[in-house]
């Protein structure tokens, strides 16, 4: 087998060198999202941390789960992998995002369970809410009802794995935290058109309209479902926030808190990137959930969390990524 994790050394905290230097496992520490964090729990002390990859350990086989739980023995547990992807990939392959990610958050938190680990934290996803939730979206609506259906496999997965960790900790005595984002976005972000979430796909379809001289961007659906979004290394912030703060298996919303529609996002982009042609909206693709926008206040009272980066900062920064990396592997095709 490969070298199986990614160990990135780290002084000892003189404030809590015991907790920090818990040997903490995180897993998807190689995607967007893992790769902040890995970077955010790296900065603040956290000496013996470790991010193995699916081809060491591919968390959907019971088997190989138990493997790395016995050869590393994490403490902390830090869940974010997952197959994830826009409304297209939802739509292609509902049986795969609801097999994988129901598998990989069972395998880990039965390995949690037998292992005996301090703490699981659980990235979830707000995909997981109820369709029609009133906004602004309040954690006790969390299982008031079925998600909107283009990404209800994946969003029912994830909420099962969160149900699990209730039921672990009622049962077992399992501690958990269980961590709800917002749709994020940043630096490291998926460009590939086919997988990609609304704002890379935006920004390349804008980027790549005015150096093509092409006079529309068109986009899908129909401009008028709002979304929330918070920058990538906030949301990672939060993630080791919640790691070091909480203890409560309850849903925890993490987002921004500011609320906006495709309409007007696709044209802050198209601004940003200097693209003056139509943006034509085609109401023949689905819209996916008709608004979404947290209730952040849990989140500011329970870690004291608030987001730093606002969304033109955050759409510069991500702006500026993409024209650095994109003829790189880091930009897929
Ligand atoms: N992106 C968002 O807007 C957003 C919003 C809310 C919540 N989330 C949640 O945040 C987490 C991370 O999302 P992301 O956008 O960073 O996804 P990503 O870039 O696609 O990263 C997914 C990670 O999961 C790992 N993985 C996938 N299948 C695996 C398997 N079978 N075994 C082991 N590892 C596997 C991948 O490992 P390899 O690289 O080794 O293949 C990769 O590191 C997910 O739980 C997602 O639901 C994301």
């Amino acid at each position: 087998m490969a070298e199986p994790f990614a160990r990135i050394p780290y002084p000892f905290s003189a404030r809590d060198p015991m907790r920090k230097s818990a040997k903490l496992l995180i897993t998807g520490g190689s995607g967007f999202l893992g790769r902040h964090v890995v970077t955010e729990f790296a900065r603040h002390g956290w000496s013996n941390l470790f991010a193995p990859r699916r081809v060491d350990y591919d968390l959907t086989q019971p088997a190989q789960v138990a493997q790395l739980f016995r050869c590393h023995r994490p403490r902390v547990v830090v869940h974010l992998a997952a197959q994830v992807g826009g409304i297209e990939a939802n739509r292609r392959h509902p049986g795969t995002f609801l097999y994988k990610n129901l598998m990989m958050g069972a395998n880990l938190l039965e390995a949690c369970r037998r292992f005996g680990c301090d703490k699981v934290v659980v990235i979830g996803t707000i995909c997981s809410y109820p369709k029609f939730t009133p906004v602004p979206f309040k954690e006790e609506d969390f299982w008031n009802g079925y998600p909107e259906e283009t990404n209800a496999p994946y969003g029912l997965a994830k909420k099962l794995v969160g149900l699990q960790l209730q039921t672990y900790h009622q049962e077992f005595g399992l501690k958990g935290v269980y961590l709800l984002p917002v749709n994020l976005y940043g630096p490291g972000d998926n460009f590939d058109l086919t997988t990609s979430h609304v704002i890379p796909a935006l920004i390349r379809k804008c980027v790549e309209a005015k150096e093509n001289g092409s006079r529309q961007v068109t986009i899908w659906g129909t401009g008028k479902p709002t979304r929330e979004f918070l920058y990538v290394a906030d949301a990672a912030r939060a993630i080791r926030l919640a790691t070091e703060k909480l203890n409560t298996p309850e849903p925890l919303n993490i987002g921004s808190g500011k609320e906006i529609s495709i309409a007007d996002l696709a044209r802050r982009i198209a601004e940003k990137v200097g693209f003056d042609g139509e943006l034509v909206f085609d109401p023949t693709r689905p819209d996916g959930q008709p608004r979404r926008c947290l209730d952040v206040s849990k989140a500011r009272r329970l870690l004291d969390f608030e987001a730093k980066t606002s969304l033109d900062e955050g759409l510069e920064k991500t702006i500026q990524w993409y024209f650095r990396h994109r003829q790189t592997d880091l930009v897929a095709a």
